[in-house]
């Protein structure tokens, strides 16, 4: 089925302007006239057309102009530019200034029909890629993983990216932030699924451990070792293994790492024969590894082999449109497993989640929303029911204190701070109204809204606009 597409008519010669519009009636179209520039704005403020099909040279305003006003004010509809001989030159500056395309006159109904085809084409190959885009925007999760903000689309694309490649995958974050889910994910998505996903804790078993456990150890290789063991690389052979808190491995360990990064080769601990495995590397850690690689506490050969794909996991404080999504998330399956009727959040509630800073990012909230499973008793969570550090902006710095260190000062950072802390200050001063907190900051209620928009600032309990 044909899309009614509209087309609008202008030309200030009334026999051409009926002409094509009865042509272009023919052919399918709907169509308006329009005999002068002026008349064809009226009419384009009343409804919507696709396109415009105009005469370049009209007494008043002129094709060019016309051009102006539909770039400026509706950029969707593409226009079409008739000109009289001798007028190529404006023909080519109409197309500049983002004409759809130009024909001489008089045209002929097949060449305007051509046009307007492509034209149609256009503009649903657009629209298509629009609705791409839009849904791609819209992604509300990856796997396990949730997450709306564009720092979470970015990881989701970045996933879907390198999952079936081979690659190193370094994963950066702090605690909490997902970073095992994402890894997860990597190996889920990628022909590796079917095979082992290993994950091996650097940081929670001791080092002299830690070396059979990754590359496994022969019979009688030291006390206790009464049979041959297999390492977690092997175990993960044809799948993924997943070295986290890879920050803890000590030096000696990193070489032993290098080396299979580079070669795919190791020996198993107190052995000599070579084993070779084919196992995927996804690294995660908490740490600065750039930070100990200064340090020296972290060989840089080793980082830039491990860092080959990095994906930085940013705390939940700077995502914070992720956390209502989250807190449902986690109410409905906390609320599953339980057995317990599922709670609605009060926006009190959730304006002061999105105004706590979470140190312990997604596992705090999903820890916190457990409790609240549990312990709320009404139906609906309130600010109340929320533990006393959700409910207050972190503590004001003592500003006679702050002076210029010996090693300097982050000026704005600093700056930003005590803005922050002001303007949170007033609102709690003004019980959330917003006019009476902008004027105690002499600035107009205007000014004080977009400044908290920009710094993502909430007060708990603040909906009066
Ligand atoms: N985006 C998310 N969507 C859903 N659940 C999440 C998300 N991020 C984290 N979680 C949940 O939060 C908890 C902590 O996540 P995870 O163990 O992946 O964090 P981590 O970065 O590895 O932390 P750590 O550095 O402490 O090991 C898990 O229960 C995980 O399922
Ligand atoms: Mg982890």
């Amino acid at each position: 089925m044909k899309l009614p597409f509209r087309i609008l008519v202008v030309d200030d010669e009334a026999t051409t302007l009926a002409l094509i519009s009865e042509q272009l009636r023919e052919a399918g179209y709907e169509t308006e006239a329009a005999s002068s520039g002026e008349e064809a704005i009226q009419k384009a403020r009343q409804s919507r057309f696709e396109f415009v099909v105009t005469d370049l040279s009209m007494p008043g305003m002129d094709g060019m102009e016309l051009l102006a006003y539909f770039m400026k004010n509706h950029p969707e509809t593409y226009v079409i530019m008739l000109t009289g001989f001798g007028t190529i030159a404006t023909a080519v500056e109409a197309m500049k200034q983002g004409a759809f395309d130009y024909l001489a006159k008089p045209a002929k109904t097949d060449e305007i029909l051509l046009v307007l085809k492509r034209a149609e084409e256009m503009m649903l190959l657009k629209a298509e890629n629009d609705l791409l885009r839009s849904q791609l925007k819209e992604r509300y999760c990856f796997d396990k993983i949730i997450g709306k903000s564009e720092p979470m689309q970015a990881i989701y694309r970045m996933i879907e990216r390198v999952a079936r490649t081979d690659s190193t995958v370094l994963i950066t974050g702090e605690s909490g932030t997902g970073k095992e889910l994402i890894a997860n994910a990597l190996h889920y998505n990628s022909e590796r699924k079917d095979k082992p996903f290993v994950p091996i804790n650097c940081g929670a078993i001791p080092e002299e451990l830690l070396e059979s456990e990754l590359f496994g150890h022969e019979k009688g290789s030291f006390t206790g070792a009464y049979r041959e063991r297999l390492g977690r690389f092997e175990l993960a052979h044809q799948g993924t293994i997943f070295l986290d808190e890879i920050g803890e491995m000590s030096y000696k360990l990193q070489v032993k790492l290098l080396r299979f990064l580079q070669e795919k080769k190791f020996e198993r601990v107190g052995g000599t024969r070579t084993v070779q495995v084919d196992t995927r590397i996804v690294a995660a850690t908490n740490k600065d590894l750039e930070k100990l690689v200064a340090e020296g506490a972290f060989r840089e050969d080793l980082f830039y082999r491990l860092n080959v794909i990095p994906i930085r996991v940013p705390p939940l404080r700077e995502r914070t449109e992720d956390i209502p999504l989250l807190a449902q998330h986690f109410l409905k399956q906390h609320s599953q497993q339980k057995d317990i009727l599922m709670k609605k959040i009060s926006r009190a509630a959730l304006a002061a989640m999105q105004n706590y800073l979470w140190p312990g990012n997604v596992r705090e909230l999903e820890n916190a929303i457990e409790r609240l499973v549990i312990l709320t008793e009404g139906d609906e969570i309130q600010l109340d029911d929320l533990p006393e550090r959700m409910c207050q902006r972190q503590a004001k710095p003592n500003f006679s204190s702050i002076g210029l260190e010996d090693n300097g000062i982050d000026l704005k950072g600093t700056l930003e701070d005590l803005e922050n802390n002001l303007i949170l200050e007033a609102l709690k001063k003004a019980g959330g109204v917003k006019n009476q907190a902008a004027k105690l900051l002499g600035l107009n209620r205007t000014t004080l809204i977009e400044k908290m928009k920009k710094k993502k600032l909430t007060y708990p309990g603040l909906f009066t606009e």
